[in-house]
């Protein structure tokens, strides 16, 4: 295994960041990964598992050693009358494996499709988007600590999910790489039409009675339609997470803004839209130097071209400090800064 030092991380994270890494490995087997770690000269380094970059703002360099997750395939586990266990190496594509279990007609991920990045960073925020997480179908996950290589298994309790979060992003941050994810899918799906715009979407392309593959590719016209591709201009999606707060809170301010978008969350509690308080802010589309809030989509954070970490954090500071000050509401970031 090839050990790279110095290495430009600029295409290898979805805003774009020219940062460096001082060592860098591509992780393909698990044996690569165990020695590696194991290595006299890297055992005390930093580590950073990286997947595809999609969710990660690097603010300067990242002096120690990157492990770019690189492992392969997918496999069918186990089955039932009524379900597949499909698991899949922490390298996979996501969008890869939607479009495979998709393919076969197991369902319970396609609200999911085209989500960037890979299957191994699909548990640590606990994706979602329209009406779905990974906590929904997600069985068991393998793990390497990077102290001492030792293989640990989590299910869906142990990792403590919640709205893009997991123990992953807390306690044992940085701790562990993900070396594969089993997912329980189902042999008779049940289909979750119930976020608005896939309805509207299935009734423009005249699907009276959907499929998986139909809900599938509903989202992808969705998401095509208002996501800036990455390709093209440099962002990791949703930067801040939309704010649960006490529905009292909610109901205030409903008063003075009719048009504030809440959905029921957890024990008394409203999510708000961060996308709507962002725009009545002012940011939507507004640039400033290199970056600025994504013109369709407010909660989006993005790099116009050549903008620094620094200069992304700098900006969302400045939209969370107008949102606290209209609002009362605190913005959490939902990118991974480094
Ligand atoms: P990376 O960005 O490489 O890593 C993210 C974090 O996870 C880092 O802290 C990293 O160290 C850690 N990590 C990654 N892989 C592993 C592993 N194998 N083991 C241990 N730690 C690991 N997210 C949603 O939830 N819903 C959406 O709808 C959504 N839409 C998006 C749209 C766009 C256009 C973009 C750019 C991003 C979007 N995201 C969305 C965010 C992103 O796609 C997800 O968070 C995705 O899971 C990140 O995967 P990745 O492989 O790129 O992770
Ligand atoms: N809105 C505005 N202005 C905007 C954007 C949104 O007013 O510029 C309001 C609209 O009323 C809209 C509502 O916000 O109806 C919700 O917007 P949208 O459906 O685009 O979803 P979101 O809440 O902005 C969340 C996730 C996305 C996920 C979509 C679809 C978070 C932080 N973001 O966005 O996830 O794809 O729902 O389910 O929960 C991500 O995590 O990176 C991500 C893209």
């Amino acid at each position: 295994m090839v050990i790279e030092k110095d290495k430009s991380l600029k295409h290898l994270n979805t805003f774009g960041i020219d940062a460096k890494a001082s060592y860098y490995a591509e992780i393909r087997t698990i044996e690569d990964l165990c020695a590696v770690i194991l290595h006299p000269m890297y055992r005390s380094a930093p580590k950073l598992i990286l997947g595809g970059g999609s969710n990660i703002l690097f603010k300067q360099n990242f002096n120690g050693l990157i492990l770019h997750n690189l492992l392969q395939g997918i496999e069918l586990l186990n089955e039932d009358e009524n379900f597949v266990f499909l698991k899949a190496g922490a390298g996979v594509i996501w969008h890869e494996f939607v479009l495979y279990a998709v393919q076969h007609g197991w369902g319970g991920i396609e609200n999911l499709s085209l989500i960037p990045g890979t299957v191994g960073a699909s548990p640590i925020q606990n994706i979602g988007a329209y009406g779905t997480e990974i906590k929904d179908t997600f069985y068991e996950l393998e793990a390497i600590d990077l102290q001492d290589a030792t293989t640990h298994r989590f299910n869906a309790t142990a990792c403590g999910f919640g709205y893009r979060d997991s123990i992953f992003k807390r306690e044992a941050k940085g701790r562990f790489m993900i070396v594969s994810v089993t997912f329980r899918l189902s042999k008779s799906p049940v289909l979750n039409t119930r976020y608005g715009a896939i309805e509207q979407e299935l009734q423009a392309e005249g699907v009276t009675q959907p499929t998986i593959q139909d809900v599938s590719k509903a989202v992808i016209a969705i998401r095509s339609s208002k996501l800036p591709d990455p390709k093209i201009i440099g962002n990791a999606g949703s930067f801040f997470k939309n704010p649960e707060i006490p529905t009292s809170q909610f109901e205030t301010l409903k008063a003075v803004f009719p048009e504030l978008p809440g959905y029921p969350g957890l024990e008394g509690t409203t999510k708000v839209a961060a996308g709507y308080l962002i725009e009545q802010c002012g940011w939507k589309g507004k640039v400033i130097g290199k970056v600025g809030m994504h013109r369709q989509q407010a909660l989006v954070l993005v790099n116009h071209g050549g903008a620094t970490g620094q200069e992304l954090i700098d900006h969302a500071v400045r939209v969370q400090d107008s949102v606290l000050e209209k609002f009362g509401i605190h913005l959490e970031m939902e990118v991974n800064i480094l």
